[in-house]
This record gives structure tokens, C-alpha cells and sequence, in this order.
């Protein structure tokens, strides 16, 4: 419970700023040489009486992480910088003079100018009444007139943030690791007395790290313990790295870009930073995640309130081999199982019959659709659903008539191969006259189409980034994912009712930024239920599950092969934002039939699952099961899905920590009334059928 609103403070005498969260304090001083060094963050203290940080001067070989706002090339200072700079005549580093702070509101910001050269940097922080994240970013401006004779300054590294936690001497680490078809896997390790990068070098955010991580003194529970965790909003290449001292300090700086690009910084020109956000919650993972849904839906989704559509999409039924008269029967289908959007998937465009020709030409394919989409679009909306479509739009085939008019238009350098991932290139989307043919294409297909939702796909990292000749040629890196994030918001801002879903080959671009301007991200080209417990295990450490897309699909799965029943593929697929995604012509009835009751029991529990708060019981080996309740308390569902059973044990009975000791539960499917500190303590028998593939949905009504 938030014991007090935000607030920023800041003591010039004692040059210390404060910035007061309801269950948290933040704390920087200016140092002697006018760096802003980190004092605190965590508890509720008061941070006057805390000693001022070590100056990395104290000592000839200091070997301590220097607890920089923003760790800076400069001095004495060895450790990772989060700015690295290099003015014309060859000096690198900065060396700051504390020029001055503004506390707007819930915004403070820290001026510095660099003491002999034309550069000033502002780190920046803002919070928020209802939240204890704090969320931080730095602008770095070229200061010299664009008319004086001063050249531009080059940027090695621009991070949004350093962040320090205090001394924890067992550190660990969280992270998410993984790769095609197996993203958002959580690590938990120790963390070396050493440098760890985590990172992505590919223009997307990345299937294999997600710019997400949470530390704690290797104590903290699901239900327990200080958890300081820290969320980049950006979808290109990042890296964050962790810095963990031989005294036990831990620091990390991180922000957009990976080692080796550099940027020009013009005279009179700002470069802003996306925001690199953190939180320290004392009540363990659960409540970090619960903290990061709450900051997601608050500040992060456009449209948080609205229920995510049950849809269904065509891809694994159809793949390639779509027409409208196949579309057409699976819509009906999918709108008799109460499918509420139908989604067109691949293969509707140009001489797109396979994944080697046809991106680009985002027309539809006469053989297929004689008529255009406007047919099924209207098909669609005619069986209640939305209509939804597939595109790729920073993406070209060789084979296109695009690239056949516009060879220029990719990332490709005259000297080099051009590297072909899936028979595809990337659009430089840094060039505006791109960025511009995207954007109206994008905007006629949704008008013309009455189309209400677009599943935007990116299927391929960058390669050969960076125009030969081009006087700033890693620029790309940022405008190019930067265009994407401006189409985004202008194609909602021109269609109002358009929703869009985020991927990348699966979950390979799913992050703060992307889910600013999308409903939700595609978590995984994975259906298979067993891997997507894991998968969705990891995803929830910081995104709510409204964000997540889970599809029940075939069983035996395509990708895996794998035979599971319909109510486990359901059960797990009912935890996120629910979707269908098979072959329903071949589905017997029976199926069918089984697959509406499960869809109709979805949408009872929706809005528990989409707006409540989430706690993960146990899990993600073995039995797992989530709780998802009702901000009130007034209802509860539990999913719990076991893939094996070993030794033919019955489970241990659930605990349900969220639920109020002094309340009365009822379970509507079999009336039976539990006391709340009987369901806190003790614990609810799952109640499993016998086998392998055991699922079940539990809800509880507050009873009194
Ligand atoms: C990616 C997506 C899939 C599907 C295919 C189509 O792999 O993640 O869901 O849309 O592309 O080619």
C-alpha cells in the first residue's frame, strides 16, 4: 500500500536530490567535481545522514564501481561509461561542471556542462504519484551555434541511466535469455565480480535478451524481498552492463545501441535518450512484477482499459496457401467459437506464394483474392468479428517489385554481400522518402480495407547498417527504429480504431517502446502449451498478461510435434491474451464444440487475466499455476497446468497468499465455501485428473 504521494526535493546546500516514491527513496548528491554521484535506493530513509560517496580520486588504484547518475569516460574513472564523447580536436571524455536543476512537477532535471568544450548533458528523472517506478533518460545537446566554427562531437556511447543498488553480497541476477521459438527463457545466477553485457546487436530488440533484468541479494522470493529491476524502453540494439565490484557494489548503465557504433552530434543539435526505467519493490519478484504491470498499463499501453480480442489467426492453418474462399470458411468457423477477430496472416500479397517473393508489394494477390481484401474484410465484419491482417512493412523481398523499382532503399553497402535472411531485406527506414512510402502504403491498406487491426511483423535482424558515404552512417540504428515507433503512432493517430500487435518472428521486438504504441506483442512462433509455460513465465516478469498473445493451436503441435489435449493447450493459452490459431476445417465437432465452451469460459474470467493482478503460484517446471485477482477482491482465477506427473504423487495443495484471511471464498462450479486463512495458509487442492496434460481453471467469488 503506497504510504505517501511522489515527490522531488532537492537541498541545494547540501547539493542533494531526493526523489520520494510511495514505498521508496532515491537519492544523488552533487559531487565535489560536480558529477551527480548515487547515494540511495530503496527504503523509506532519510538520506541527509548518509555519508557522500567515495570520489573515484580517494585513491590511486580505487577499485570500487563509481556510483555515477550517468557513468562518464572522465579521469579516474575505469569502470563501464555510460558516455563516451569525442570532440573534433581529439579529446575524449567529459568533465562536468553541476550547472543547475529544475523540479517540475514530477520531473527533475540535472544540468551539467562539460568545462572547456561546447557540450551539456541533462539527466533526467520523473515520477509519479501512484508508482515507485522512476523512470530516467539524458538529452545531450551540441551547444556551439550551428553557424560556429566548431565541428560535430562524436558519441561512442549515450546511455539513458547508470543505476547503483547498495551492497549486496550474494548478488543475483535476472535475465531473460533465449531465441526463436524459445524467448523470454528467466535466468537466475549469481552475478560474477566481473562486467556482464547483456545486449542485442540486430536492430531488434531480440529473441536471445530482453533489456529487462532484476537483482536482489540472492534471498528474494516471489513473495519476499528487496528486487531492484530496471525495463529500456527500445526496440533496436541495446546493451546494458552490469558491474558488480570486488566490494560487493553493483552498478549498470544502459541505453539504445550496441559497442562500436558512434553518432555525430551536430552543432545545436539534442540527442534525447529513450527511458530506461527501474524499481525497487520490497516484496519480492511478484511484487516487482505486479509494480512493472501497473507502470505498463498505467503509462506504457494506449489503450490499457480495452478487453483484448479473442482472435483467431490464419497462419498455421493456411500458411502461404490462402484465397478468399478459404479465409472465408475459417472466419466462420472461428466466429462460431466466439472468435471476436479474424486475423489474415502471410501470403495475401504481390506473388507471395512461398517466403521468397512478394514483400514490398502490398497488394493482394489476384489468384487469391480477385476482388481485393474488401471481400473477406466485409465477410468478416459481417460474422461480428474485426478484421485483422498481416504485414511486414520494413521488409523486402529481391524478388518484388518494390525492390526492383527501389534497389537503393535497402541497408546495403556497394562493397559488401548482401546478407539474405528468410530471402529478405531490410527497408532503411532512416531515409525519409522510405520511412514516407511506408507509412501512406500502410495508411491506404487500413482505409481502403476497413482493416481494424495489423499484426506488423519484422523477420530479420540488420545487416549491412549504415550508407557508404553518409556523413553519420550508424544513424540508422536509432532513426530507423525510430521511424517505426513514428509510423506506429501516426497510422493511430490518422485510424483511431486501428489496434496493432507487435512481433518479430515471434517475440524477437517486444519491449517498453514497441508496447507504447501497439495492444500487444506476439510472444512466440511456440504454441506449443508445455514450452509456452516457461515462455509466458518469463514474459510476465515485466509485461502484463493483456500484452501477451497465446493461441491455442494443433495438436500434435507443427513445431514440436507434440499431442496435447484441448483443454491443457486451452488452459495454458487462457493465461494471456487468448487467440486460436489452428486448422479448425479439420477440428471434429465435438472439438468445436469443446473449443467454444472454453472460449466462452475464457471470456468470464477476461477481465481478471487482462486488468487484475497476477501472482504466480509456483511453477515454471513441474506444477505450475497463476493466480489472477481481481483488484477488489471480489473474484479470483486460478490456472494450474501439470505436463507430467512423476510417481503418481498428488499435488500439494496451493496456498493463495493474495486472498484476505478474514474473507470467505465460493467456488461458483461446485458451491463449496473456504475460509480465506484456510486458502492463505493451508492451501486448495488442485484436484487434477490423473495423467500427464492436467489442467484446470479454479474461480473463487468473495463470499462475505
Ligand atoms: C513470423 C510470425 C508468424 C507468422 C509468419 C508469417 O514468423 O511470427 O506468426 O506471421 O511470420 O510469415
Amino acid at each position: 500500500m503506497p504510504s505517501a504521494p511522489s515527490a522531488i526535493t532537492f537541498d541545494a546546500t547540501l547539493g542533494l536530490a531526493v526523489l520520494r516514491t510511495p514505498n521508496s527513496v532515491y537519492a544523488l548528491r552533487i559531487g565535489a567535481d560536480g558529477s551527480p554521484r548515487h547515494v540511495h535506493w530503496g527504503p523509506v530513509l532519510d538520506p541527509r545522514g548518509l555519508p557522500h560517496p567515495h570520489s573515484p580520486a580517494d585513491s590511486s588504484f580505487e577499485d570500487e564501481a563509481a556510483a555515477d547518475e550517468l557513468g562518464v569516460q572522465s579521469g579516474a574513472r575505469f569502470g563501464p561509461a555510460g558516455l563516451q564523447v569525442r570532440f573534433p580536436d581529439g579529446t575524449s571524455g567529459a568533465q562536468w561542471r553541476f550547472l543547475g536543476h529544475r523540479v517540475d512537477g514530477g520531473e527533475l532535471r540535472l544540468r551539467l556542462a562539460d568545462r572547456g568544450y561546447p557540450l551539456t548533458a541533462e539527466l533526467c528523472y520523473r515520477v509519479h504519484p501512484d508508482s515507485d517506478v522512476i523512470e530516467r533518460w539524458t538529452e545531450l545537446t551540441h551547444t556551439a551555434a550551428p553557424g560556429d566554427d566548431f565541428g560535430p562531437i562524436t558519441v561512442h556511447r549515450l546511455d539513458s541511466a547508470s543505476w547503483t543498488a547498495p551492497p549486496l553480497p550474494d548478488a543475483r541476477l535476472s535475465h531473460l535469455v533465449g531465441g526463436w521459438s524459445s524467448e523470454f527463457q528467466l535466468h537466475r545466477d549469481r552475478l560474477p565480480v566481473a562486467e556482464t553485457v547483456l545486449t542485442s546487436r540486430r536492430g531488434l530488440t531480440g529473441h536471445h535478451a530482453s533489456p529487462w533484468l532484476a537483482l536482489d541479494d540472492g534471498t528474494a522470493t516471489e513473495e519476499r524481498g528487496d528486487v531492484w529491476s530496471t525495463a529500456l524502453a527500445w526496440s533496436g540494439s541495446w546493451r546494458i552492463t552490469v558491474h558488480r565490484d570486488p566490494v560487493g557494489r553493483t552498478t549498470w548503465t544502459g541505453g539504445f545501441g550496441h559497442e562500436g557504433l558512434s553518432w555525430s552530434l551536430r552543432p545545436g543539435e539534442t540527442l534525447r535518450t529513450p527511458v530506461f526505467a527501474g524499481l525497487h519493490t520490497p516484496d519480492g519478484f511478484g511484487g516487482a512484477s505486479r509494480a512493472w504491470h501497473h507502470h505498463v498499463r498505467t503509462r506504457v499501453l494506449p489503450e490499457p482499459d480495452r478487453d483484448r480480442p479473442v482472435l483467431y489467426n490464419s497462419w498455421e492453418a493456411t500458411g502461404f496457401d490462402v484465397d478468399q474462399e478459404g479465409q472465408c470458411r475459417l472466419a466462420g468457423l472461428a466466429a462460431g467459437l466466439g472468435a471476436e477477430l479474424f486475423v489474415l496472416d502471410d501470403g495475401w500479397f504481390g506473388a507471395r506464394t512461398g517466403d521468397h517473393a512478394g514483400l514490398g508489394d502490398w497488394t493482394p494477390r489476384p489468384e487469391a483474392f480477385p476482388d481485393g481484401l474488401r471481400p473477406l474484410a466485409d465477410h468478416v465484419h459481417g460474422l461480428g468479428m474485426a478484421f485483422g491482417l498481416w504485414v511486414e512493412p520494413e521488409m523486402v523481398n529481391a524478388d518484388s517489385d518494390l525492390y526492383r523499382a527501389h534497389p537503393d532503399w535497402v541497408l546495403h553497402s556497394p562493397t559488401r554481400d548482401a546478407t539474405e535472411l528468410r530471402h529478405q531485406l531490410v527497408l532503411d527506414l532512416s531515409r525519409p522518402e522510405v520511412e514516407d512510402a511506408v507509412r501512406t502504403t500502410l495508411d491506404r491498406l487500413v482505409g481502403e480495407n476497413a482493416v481494424d487491426w495489423l499484426k506488423w511483423d519484422a523477420n530479420r535482424p540488420f545487416t549491412e547498417a549504415g550508407r557508404a558515404g553518409h556523413p553519420d552512417p550508424d544513424r540508422v540504428w536509432i532513426d530507423h527504429t525510430r521511424a517505426v515507433h513514428r509510423i506506429m503512432d501516426r497510422l493511430r493517430a490518422d485510424h483511431p480504431g486501428l489496434r496493432i500487435e507487435a512481433c518479430a518472428g515471434g517475440g524477437g521486438r517486444v519491449d517498453l517502446a514497441v508496447l507504447a504504441r501497439t495492444d500487444q506483442a506476439w510472444t512466440s512462433d511456440n504454441t506449443d502449451p508445455v514450452d509456452r509455460i516457461a515462455i509466458q513465465h518469463g514474459f510476465g516478469q515485466l509485461l502484463p498478461a493483456q500484452s501477451m498473445a497465446a493461441w491455442v493451436t494443433d495438436s500434435p503441435n507443427g513445431l514440436t510435434g507434440r499431442a496435447t489435449p484441448l483443454r491443457f493447450r486451452f488452459h495454458v493459452a487462457m493465461a494471456g491474451a487468448l487467440g486460436l490459431g489452428g486448422d479448425l476445417t479439420r477440428w471434429r465437432p465435438e472439438e468445436l464444440a469443446e473449443a467454444a465452451r472454453l472460449v466462452a469460459e475464457y471470456k468470464r474470467i477476461r477481465p481478471l487475466v487482462q486488468h487484475g493482478l497476477q501472482h504466480r503460484l509456483t511453477g515454471p517446471d513441474g506444477l505450475t499455476a497463476v493466480h489472477y485477482a481481481a483488484a477488489d477482491d471480489s473474484e479470483h482465477a486460478v490456472l494450474v497446468w501439470r505436463p507430467t506427473t512423476r510417481f503418481g504423487h498428488r499435488p500439494a495443495p496451493l496456498r493463495l497468499p493474495a486472498l484476505h484471511a478474514a474473507a470467505r471464498y465460493r467456488d461458483p462450479e461446485t458451491g463449496r465455501v473456504y475460509d480465506g486463512a484456510l486458502l492463505r495458509h493451508c492451501g486448495l487442492d488442485p484436484d487434477l485428473p490423473p495423467g500427464d496434460y492436467a489442467s484446470r481453471l479454479i474461480r473463487l467469488h468473495r463470499a462475505g
